[in-house]
């Protein structure tokens, strides 16, 4: 679709394409002059496959100040995009039949990696009437005794819903019913978003955290390409930590 879109405006064509999702400035220079620097300096190896210890600090600085997470550094991992943290989680983690509960309108990668990893995608509709929100009932709703993960994307692609406090609020009280859930956290609009609200996303995903919530990221809002994913969470590749 992006391809058609493109070989359209080539050619004169005023076209809205709604296909891949990328912001409309390019990348910082500093990002470019980072990224040069590192290679001059001979930074062109396979590095660690969950990252240097040098990123993982500079990561675990970034969690701590914009996200008030101060987790070890082996919690840290870095990918190539916040959609293979996302893919990485649900294959080390679902076993045939398990459920993904997905509020809806959702990001349409969750559902396919679900049940490539075997899962079964359960979606909560966050209906237009109500903003698009995702209600607490109808998330509890949704959690069955086979419910694994649990995955949030707020701001929301694609409706750009966010909860408000009291939304928030009823969500945390709702998941720590749950025990055997884990949260998947999509934070990667966390900076397309007003002031009064990141301060209430923050705190409640700290909350959230206690559950073993996995936080997702990507150098998205700064358009720092190439794709970066973060991840900060419970060490999934040690499978023998999660509960049965
Ligand atoms: C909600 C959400 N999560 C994850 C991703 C994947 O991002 P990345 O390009 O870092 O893999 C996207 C991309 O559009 C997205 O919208």
């Amino acid at each position: 679709m992006t391809v058609r879109a493109q070989a359209l405006w080539a050619v004169g064509h005023r076209v809205v394409s709604l296909a891949m999702g990328e912001p409309d400035f390019a990348t910082p220079a500093h990002a470019i002059e980072a990224a040069h620097r590192a290679a001059r300096a001979g930074n062109t190896h396979y590095p660690p496959q969950d990252g240097t210890p040098a990123l993982k600090e500079a990561i675990r600085h970034q969690f701590a100040r914009d996200n008030r997470l101060d987790d070890a550094l082996d919690q840290i991992k870095m990918a190539n995009g916040g959609k293979q943290i996302n893919a990485n989680a649900f294959l080390a983690t679902l076993d045939p039949g398990v459920e993904v509960v997905i509020p809806a309108p959702y990001w349409t990668s969750y559902a396919g990696q679900a049940k490539f990893a075997g899962g079964v995608p359960r979606f909560v509709v966050c209906p237009q009437n109500k903003g698009f929100r995702l209600r607490a009932e109808d998330l509890a709703a949704a959690i069955t005794q086979r419910t694994k993960w649990v995955v949030l994307n707020c701001p929301n692609n694609s409706s750009s819903a966010a909860p408000g406090e009291a939304d928030l609020c009823a969500i945390a009280e709702v998941l720590p019913r749950y025990p055997h859930l884990r949260v998947l956290s999509d934070d990667i609009y966390e900076h397309l978003i007003y002031d009064v609200f990141r301060l209430l996303f923050r705190l409640d995903l700290k909350a959230m955290l206690a559950l073993g919530a996995l936080a997702d990221k990507a150098g998205r809002a700064q358009h720092a390409r190439p794709p970066i994913g973060l991840s900060d969470g419970p060490n999934f590749v040690s499978l023998e930590s999660l509960p049965a």
